[in-house]
């Protein structure tokens, strides 16, 4: 039995003050959710804060992941942030792979796949993050998009190593689109994806959580993550809403 789990990728959005009173928020509600796993993932400067309010709040049942990381340990990389950094700062998640790293910072495959080995050596649980974009969609490109991503990651760390990860199907038109993907357009892809691990290791296959993540709303959750293969959402823009990101939570519960 795969346990839910509901994250919210805040993307670049909040400052401590709004963080503050986001993370209150989730608190207040999340001992309703009891079956579901809860997961936040703040932009970099603000997982200090968000990590002291659940301390200060005895709040252990939230978990605190990143939205990206660097592939160095440390030393001269202007700019970046490691994984041992993010484990310091109280992550125990790390999101790889978003399409909005793909394509704005141009990422490839092989970086995510690298990214995914270092989360991983690093004691992080990545969250990949595969999913094709509108035009591919149309070509009906849907899934050999989505195995190349897969795949890249498959080749690199091997398919065992998927057994201590999180994949996230994110087809890009559904993202902070409101165009959210049906549940059928969905379970089909997440189906296609547990298939092909299933092709190389079935305990995998069965063991590994798949999230829908493009648009998912309190009042659209349930019939989501009520399909077969769906395990849970990674949530943009409802998860900087305590009220939002509670109800696609319980709805997952
Ligand atoms: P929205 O929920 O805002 O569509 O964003 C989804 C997403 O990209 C989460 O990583």
């Amino acid at each position: 039995m795969r346990q839910p789990l509901v994250a919210g990728n805040w993307k670049m959005n909040g400052d401590n003050a709004s963080t503050e009173s986001l993370v209150n928020g989730i608190i207040s509600g999340r001992d309703d959710v009891t079956n579901a796993e809860v997961l936040i993932c703040p932009p970099y400067i603000l997982i200090p804060r968000a990590a002291s309010v659940l301390e200060r709040r005895g709040a252990a049942n939230i978990a605190i992941g990143a939205q990206d990381l660097d592939i160095n340990a440390n030393g001269a990389y202007t700019g970046q942030i490691s994984a041992s950094m993010l484990k310091d700062a109280g992550c125990s998640y790390v999101i790889i792979g978003h399409s909005e790293r793909r394509s704005i910072y141009g990422e490839s495959d092989a970086d995510v796949a690298e990214k995914f080995k270092v989360a991983q050596a690093g004691g992080l649980i990545p969250v990949v993050c595969v999913g094709e974009t509108l035009a591919e969609r149309e070509a009906n490109e849907t899934e050999s998009v989505v195995a190349r991503q897969l795949d890249a990651v498959i080749d690199a760390a091997g398919v065992e190593a998927l057994a201590d990860s999180v994949i996230a199907y994110e087809p890009v038109w559904a993202i902070g689109t409101g165009m959210t993907a049906t549940p059928e357009q969905a379970q089909d892809v997440h189906a296609f994806i547990r298939n092909r691990i299933a092709g190389l290791n079935a305990d995998v296959a069965a063991g590994v959580r798949i999230l829908y993540g493009g648009s998912m709303k309190p009042d659209n959750a349930e019939s989501l993550i009520g399909m077969a293969d769906i395990d849970g959402g990674l949530i943009g823009g409802a998860s900087l809403d305590a009220e939002s990101f509670l109800g696609i939570c319980k709805a997952a519960n």
